[in-house]
């Protein structure tokens, strides 16, 4: 099944100064999910948000708020990034102590959810979680920062879930998220990632609207 290509730009190549006019300038630019990347300085080194930014963004769009938790346990705040206004929540597996249970609690509150596999996690310990979630989200760069380089090696993870995906006749959308250009695009969509996150390249193109097409089409 051919799904729907969905561009998420993440807020972290924002301007923090004035996060109120990044978000709202993503529907100006026809991004189809805001992707906010959630660090706790203990899963990755370094830390960005919490719920209070999903909050205050959650009032100026009507995008979907599409948020990565890079935390450790995450189970103890899906259902918190839930209130606040996440529509879509994923995490880490290998961080949360039963991944089904966050699954569950996710949810179990109205909202999608999803694993993210992370550069140096195999994908394969973690493919059964696929039967229970509605997006797979395959790093492409190590997460903790935005600006890195693309690692090629992760469109083979893309294309093991496409094919577990296609085999179990499942409705998961599949994420890429790091490094991604205009270059290297075509390369993930036709591993199979339907949900493009881009950071750089959306926030820092010349002409951010036209990036967003190229990215899509
Ligand atoms: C990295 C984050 C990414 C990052 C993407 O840990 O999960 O979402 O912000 O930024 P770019 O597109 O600049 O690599
Ligand atoms: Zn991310």
């Amino acid at each position: 099944m051919n799904k729907k290509i969905l561009i998420a730009p993440s807020i972290l190549a924002g301007d923090f100064v004035n996060m109120e006019r990044s978000v709202r300038l993503l529907s100006e630019w026809g991004a189809d999910l805001v992707h906010c990347d959630v660090m706790d300085g203990v899963y990755v080194p370094n830390i960005t948000f919490g719920m209070p930014m999903i909050r205050a963004i959650k009032k100026i769009t009507t995008l979907p708020l599409d948020v990565h938790l890079m935390i450790t346990k995450p189970e103890r705040y899906v259902e918190e990034f839930a209130d606040a206004g996440a529509d879509i929540i994923t995490f880490h597996p290998e961080a949360s102590k039963n991944p089904i249970e966050t699954i569950s609690l996710i949810k179990a509150k109205g909202k999608k959810a999803g694993i993210v596999i992370n550069a140096k996690v195999p994908i394969e310990p973690y493919l059964y979680l696929l039967d229970y979630i509605d997006m797979i989200l395959i790093m492409s760069v190590n997460a903790g920062y935005g600006g890195q380089k693309f690692i090629p090696d992760s469109l083979d993870k893309v294309k093991i879930a496409k094919k577990y995906i296609d085999e179990n006749k499942l409705n998961v959308d599949i994420q890429i998220d790091g490094g991604i250009t205009e270059d290297n695009v075509a390369l993930a969509k036709e591993s199979g990632a339907n949900v493009i996150v881009a950071g750089s390249a959306v926030y820092k193109a010349n002409n951010p609207k036209k990036t967003i097409e190229n990215l899509r089409k």
